[in-house]
Parts: structure tokens; sequence; C-alpha cells
């Protein structure tokens, strides 16, 4: 059998993306290019739109970590902390830098992932039709790879990549990220609910997309980059990552209380948002009407219901209560309350739209948000 030690140097500097890449590479368009007129009444894309959208990938890949790949397609980047985990004799290298700073941050980086995977999965034919499929497969490989190895043990999470301050007291470039990059993880006797159900929530949802498990109402289809196998893996640490969170010995607790380092960057305010969106992308993921019973207790349990707050990496309860609706209106398990949840969604956007939530926005963002509230709230109805 191979040992990883002989494999590493293979992978290493290979894309991970199995879709093939373009070439030529796409690249950002230059801004002075100005405006492109829409193709209004044609079956093409706005190409306005489009170009958002590879910005949007674009961006990540300017964010990675470790050993680049020779279709890295951002020139001034370069492979970078390229021993990280050999702290902790563990290959940790890869995935993607937090900002603008080099610490690498596992409960945000899932809820990325599990937020492109799940627009993909209901929305997917525009990155089709913007010709970006190959881009969103490459970028979300390259987090879930890393995900993967933040992964080594069922009862372990490694959650953070580098030490905060000491990250942050740097400001330069790639090439001379301070040394000395610790890794901190949770585990069975120090837990971390949210961070173990986030990853959990992040792998569920990605598997969806990667196997196609669309809800009989779908609203476009999911982007076409599907691989069984690879669906099967991503599901496998779902399950893990949600038993941990569970049942770790350590019982539930933020995650922070047992890496403090992580609490200076991505203080999670609680899990029981995590938990529940775990449990729905689960319940999608397997069919099955436990996780659906998990969810529905964790929602009441942590009272969920009346939340007003952002949608970010650390409050999911917005999604939680779309999730709600989209698996009730595709059939649901079984004594459920579809409208209960299109109240709930309707709520919430209202508060954003028209005041009276404790978010609000510039008139650019309502105007979007106004677009997607009609077309998304029309679609769950
Ligand atoms: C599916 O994904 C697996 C795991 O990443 C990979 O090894 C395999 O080559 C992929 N299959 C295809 C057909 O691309
Ligand atoms: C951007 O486009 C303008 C106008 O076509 C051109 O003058 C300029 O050199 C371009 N800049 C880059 C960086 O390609
Ligand atoms: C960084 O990468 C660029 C482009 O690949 C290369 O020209 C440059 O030599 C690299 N810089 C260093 C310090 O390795
Ligand atoms: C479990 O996690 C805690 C907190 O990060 C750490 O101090 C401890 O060393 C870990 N245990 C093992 C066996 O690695
Ligand atoms: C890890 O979890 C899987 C279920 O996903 C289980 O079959 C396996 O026994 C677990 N391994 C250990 C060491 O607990
Ligand atoms: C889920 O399982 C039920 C039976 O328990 C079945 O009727 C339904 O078609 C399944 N849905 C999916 C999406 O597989
Ligand atoms: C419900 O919440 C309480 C604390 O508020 C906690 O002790 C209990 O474990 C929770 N139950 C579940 C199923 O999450
Ligand atoms: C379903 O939810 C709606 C809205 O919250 C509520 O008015 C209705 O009474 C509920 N129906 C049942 C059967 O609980």
């Amino acid at each position: 059998m191979l040992s990883l030690a002989v494999l590493l140097p293979v992978l290493a500097g290979s894309a991970l993306a199995q879709v093939p890449l373009p070439n030529p590479q796409w690249q950002p368009q230059n801004a002075s290019a100005g405006a492109v007129p829409s193709p209004y009444g044609t079956s093409q894309p706005n190409p306005q739109w489009s170009n958002l959208l590879g910005d949007l990938l674009w961006f990540y890949e300017a964010q990675r970590s470790g050993n680049l790949p020779s279709t890295n397609r951002v020139s001034w980047r370069n492979n970078s902390a390229t021993s990280d985990g050999s702290d902790v004799n563990l290959d940790l290298t890869g995935g993607y830098y937090d900002a603008g700073d080099y610490i690498k941050c596992t409960f945000p980086l899932s809820f990325v992932l599990m937020s492109i995977c799940w627009g993909a999965t209901d929305f997917g034919k525009g990155y089709d039709l913007s010709n970006q499929t190959p881009y969103l497969d490459d970028m979300l490989r390259w987090g879930l790879t890393w995900l993967e190895k933040a992964h080594p043990a069922n009862d372990t999470l490694f959650v953070q990549v580098g030490d905060t301050n000491a990250d942050n007291a740097y400001w330069g470039g790639d090439q001379n990220i301070p040394g000395s990059r610790p890794s901190f993880q949770i585990n069975g006797t120090n837990p971390g609910t949210d961070a173990a159900a986030g990853a959990a929530g992040a792998f569920a949802a990605c598997s969806n997309l990667y196997s196609n498990r669309l809800f009989s109402n779908a609203f476009s289809g999911a982007a076409t980059l599907q691989n069984s196998s690879y669906a099967s893996e991503l599901l496998q640490h779902a399950e893990q990552l949600y038993d941990f969170a569970v049942h770790a010995p350590g019982g539930m607790t933020e995650y922070q209380n047992n890496a403090p380092v992580a609490g200076d960057a991505y203080a999670s305010s609680g899990y029981g948002d995590e938990l529940t969106m775990a449990a729905l992308f689960l319940a999608w993921a397997t069919n099955s009407s436990s996780y659906y019973q998990d969810a529905h207790t964790y929602y009441s349990n942590y009272s969920l219901k009346g939340y007003k707050g952002v949608f970010n990496w650390d409050n999911k309860t917005p999604g939680v209560n779309v999730l709600f609706a989209q698996i009730e209106q595709a059939g649901g398990f079984g004594g459920g309350n579809l409208s209960n949840w299109q109240s709930e969604v309707e709520r919430y956007l209202d508060g954003i739209v028209y005041g009276g939530g404790d978010g609000w926005m510039t008139k650019v963002v309502c105007y979007i948000t106004m677009a997607i509230r009609t077309t998304r709230v029309s679609t769950l109805r």
C-alpha cells in the first residue's frame, strides 16, 4: 500500500478539479472594459453577472494557502505555509487564508463551503451557463480537501492553524509569513459543538451537490460536477462530525471554550443554529426523518424562532428557516407545517427590506434583496 508520504509529492502541484479547467484560463475582466450590454431575450446569461460569479471564485483562488497547482491563475501568489500541521505530525497544508491575514479558520470556512454548495445545488445552472463550473469544482475541492485533513479522526477537528495575534502583527506578503504556526484542535474530551456541527453541515451540503440530490421542487438544478464516490466520502465526514458534535464525552460547548485562540478571531455565540443546520442538511442527504426530528428538537430547544439578526458565519438561523421550508415544500417527513416556515422566512426578510429587523441595507443591496425576496419567496410558495 502506498503511504501518505509517497503520495504527497505526486499530489502537490496538481489541480484538484475533476471538471477540466478551461484553456485559456478565465481571468477577471479589466475594470476599464466598462459595462457590456445584457443579452435580454436570449438564452445567454448576462455577462455582468457571469463576471461577478467568476470574480467571486477567483477571489478564493487568491486566498489559497499551501503548494499552489500549475493551474494557479493569480500571478502574484506563491507557495506558502507549506509545513502547516507539522507541530502535530499531520499534513494541514492547503485550504484558504481567512482574510488579509494568514490564519486558517475552520468555523467561518465551513459557513463558506456550506453556502456555496447549497447555492450551487439550488441555482447551479448559473455556474454552468457562465462556464464557471470547473472553477466552482476547483474552489470547493481546495476547501473540502483541507477540511478533510482537518478531520483526521472521528472525534478530532482542527479549528485553526496559525496564532491570531502573531499573525495579525505581520502585514507583508506570502513569502515571509511568521513561522511557528500552531495547530489548534477540538476533540472528545475538549469538544466544540458549533465547529463540529458547522463542518458537518458543510460536508453534508456539499455531498448533496456532488451527488445531485435535488428536491422534487428544485429551482434550477445543480451545477454539473457530480461524482458519487466523492459525495459518499463527504457524507461520511458529515455523519462522523455530527455524531462528534452531539455525543462528545466532554458534552456540548462553544468551541472557543476549548480552543481559546480561535475565539479571538471567530467566537461563536451559540451552537443551536449549527446543530439545526447540520441535522437539516443530513436529513436532506440521507432522506432520514430521524435527523429531521433532531432539527425540530434543536430549533425549539435553542429558541431559534423569531431571530432578527444577520445571516453569517456565526448565525445560520435565517438559512435554517429556508431549509425547513424547502424540505416541507418537497414533501417533508410527515407532520410538518410548511406555512409556518414560509411565514418565518417572510418575517425575517421583511424585517430587512421594510425595517424592524436588526440588519439594514444600502439602496443597492436593498434592491437586490427585494429581488431575491420576491423570486425566492414566490418559489417557496
Ligand atoms: C471523483 O472524485 C474522486 C475523489 O476526489 C476522484 O478520485 C475521482 O477521480 C473523481 N472521479 C471522476 C470521474 O472525476
Ligand atoms: C485595460 O483596458 C484598457 C482599455 O482597453 C487598456 O488601456 C489597459 O491597458 C488595460 N489594462 C490592463 C491591466 O490590461
Ligand atoms: C512568486 O511567484 C512568482 C510567480 O509565480 C515568481 O515569479 C516569483 O519568483 C515568486 N517569488 C518568490 C519569492 O518565490
Ligand atoms: C484535545 O484538545 C485539547 C484542546 O485543544 C488539547 O489541549 C488536547 O491536547 C487534545 N487532546 C489530544 C489527545 O490531542
Ligand atoms: C468512526 O465513525 C464510523 C461511523 O461513521 C464508525 O463506523 C467507526 O467505528 C468510528 N471509528 C471509531 C474509531 O470510533
Ligand atoms: C425518501 O423516502 C421516502 C420513503 O421513506 C420516499 O417516499 C421518498 O421518495 C424518498 N425521497 C427521496 C428524495 O429519496
Ligand atoms: C437543550 O438545551 C439544554 C440547555 O439549554 C441542554 O442542556 C440540552 O442538552 C439540550 N438538548 C438538546 C437535545 O440539544
Ligand atoms: C401552521 O403554521 C401556521 C403559521 O404559523 C399557523 O397559522 C397554523 O395554525 C399551523 N397549522 C398547524 C396545523 O399547526
